[in-house]
């Protein structure tokens, strides 16, 4: 039965045809539908990279206000859906809430889940891109206990998020606009990274005709692990736990022997600088800069890992640099997201992406559900054993 190739974890199997998002690893290179990552993270706004990934095209100004005001517009979620949160326990890691959450809103969009109709593909697509930034505030609030914060209109996408996560009934929120650019390019950076993990969970997922609720869930669920999308949460944990620069030599010895690995390096196709990292790394010198935390101790920590682990043989033979998660975790922590909200951002950011790709498969007639094979090693044929004889 060797017709089969034996590829585990994919390292060299292409499971679709795309034309979203490109990536050279060898070069460090990423382009969203042919846009380079440093020119959208720069110039453009997240709407307008999710109706890119989505459409293919940066939009017009009248096609961008129309997206805009059609997300804002589907913003809230059914008063129901809330009660589902108490079916939770307070101290539940936010990410379990997530794939719960998200898979239930199934339950609520019966009139639209045939996915082989374009239209009820594009609103499917607009309520998870305008509904799972309320529900992940909503998770927030629900973990220390405050009062869920409705989105309101007045506010852009990224202002709204952090409106409901920060704000409170008892006092007037006004957004900061560096840290609002800051989490704004947060999420462009992480909107779409072609056919990773999740995206290949939601992929697979959708490839039975299962409705973009239930995948996106399958999605966020792969996305919690520390490989993936939890790194910035673990890498984030790694750095308190080094707790201070004189600690350096010592953990990168641990990782050298293998003890651990070094969260927030590594990648399995970037074998050069991660392009994302770049950016992110840009954007926390002004985050703490705007914060007057210059001299903040994890920022310090991390710059001088990332010198020691660069000119060490063990990371340069290996190709390991840093990746975005590495320097995300500090930005996020600066603008006051807790750890354990950190994977939720990532799930905010890459719905759309999801969404897109899982739009792109659904919408190739040719599309069949996906089904990989194995290399069998069991036992050969063999007579059933009475119980008495065993
Ligand atoms: N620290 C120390 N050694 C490492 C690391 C690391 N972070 N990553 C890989 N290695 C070593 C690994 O032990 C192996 O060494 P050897 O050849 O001696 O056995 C070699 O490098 C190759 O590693 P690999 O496990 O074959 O690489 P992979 O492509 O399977 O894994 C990875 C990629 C991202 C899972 C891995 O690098 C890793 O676990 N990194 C830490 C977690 C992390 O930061 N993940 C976020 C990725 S970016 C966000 C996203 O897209 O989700």
């Amino acid at each position: 039965l060797g017709v089969f190739t034996y590829d585990p974890a994919f390292f060299s199997t292409s499971s679709c045809t795309s034309e979203i998002t490109f990536i050279d690893g060898d070069a460090g290179l990423l382009y969203y539908r042919g846009y380079p990552i440093e020119q959208l993270a720069e110039k453009s706004d997240f709407l307008e990279v999710c109706y890119l990934l989505l459409n293919g095209e940066l939009p017009t100004a009248a096609q961008k206000t129309e997206f805009s005001n059609n997300i804002t517009h589907h913003t809230m979620v059914h008063d129901q859906l809330a009660r589902f949160f108490n079916g939770f326990r307070r101290d539940a890691h936010p990410m379990a809430v997530m794939v719960g959450v998200v898979g239930a809103l199934s339950a609520f969009y019966h009139d639209s889940l045939d996915i082989n109709n374009p239209q009820h593909r594009e609103i499917s697509a607009k309520r998870l891109l305008a509904k799972v930034p309320t529900i992940a505030a909503m998770t927030h609030k629900y973990n220390v206990g405050e009062p869920f914060m409705y989105p309101k209109n007045k506010f852009g996408f990224v202002e709204n998020l952090m409106y409901m996560m920060f704000a409170t009934p008892a006092e007037e929120y006004v957004p900061n606009p560096v840290l609002v650019r800051a989490l704004e390019r947060i999420l462009i950076l992480h909107a779409d990274h072609e056919q990773n993990a999740s995206t290949s969970t939601v992929r697979l997922a959708g490839s039975s005709g299962a409705n973009p609720f239930a995948c996106i869930a399958s999605g966020i669920a792969a996305l919690w692990g520390p490989a993936h999308g939890g790194a910035n949460e673990a890498a984030l944990k790694m750095l308190e736990e080094i707790g201070d620069v004189s600690r350096v030599p010592e953990y990168v010895q641990g990782v050298k022997d293998k003890k651990y690995k070094l969260m927030g390096f590594g990648h399995r196709v970037y074998k050069n600088m991660d392009p994302r990292a770049s950016v992110m790394r840009q954007t926390c010198y002004e985050v703490l800069k705007e914060l007057k935390l210059e001299n903040d101790k994890l920022f310090g920590l991390a710059m001088e890992l990332e010198k020691t682990a660069l000119k060490d043989s063990y990371f340069i033979d290996r190709k390991l640099y840093p990746n975005v998660d590495f320097y995300s975790g500090i930005v996020l922590r600066a603008l006051g997201i807790p750890i354990n909200m950190f994977t939720v951002i990532f799930a905010v950011a890459r719905t759309i992406g999801w969404v897109s790709q899982w739009n792109e498969m659904i919408a190739d007639a040719e599309h069949k559900i996906g089904r990989p094979r194995q290399l069998y090693r069991g036992s050969v044929r063999r007579d059933f054993v009475p119980i008495a004889k065993r």
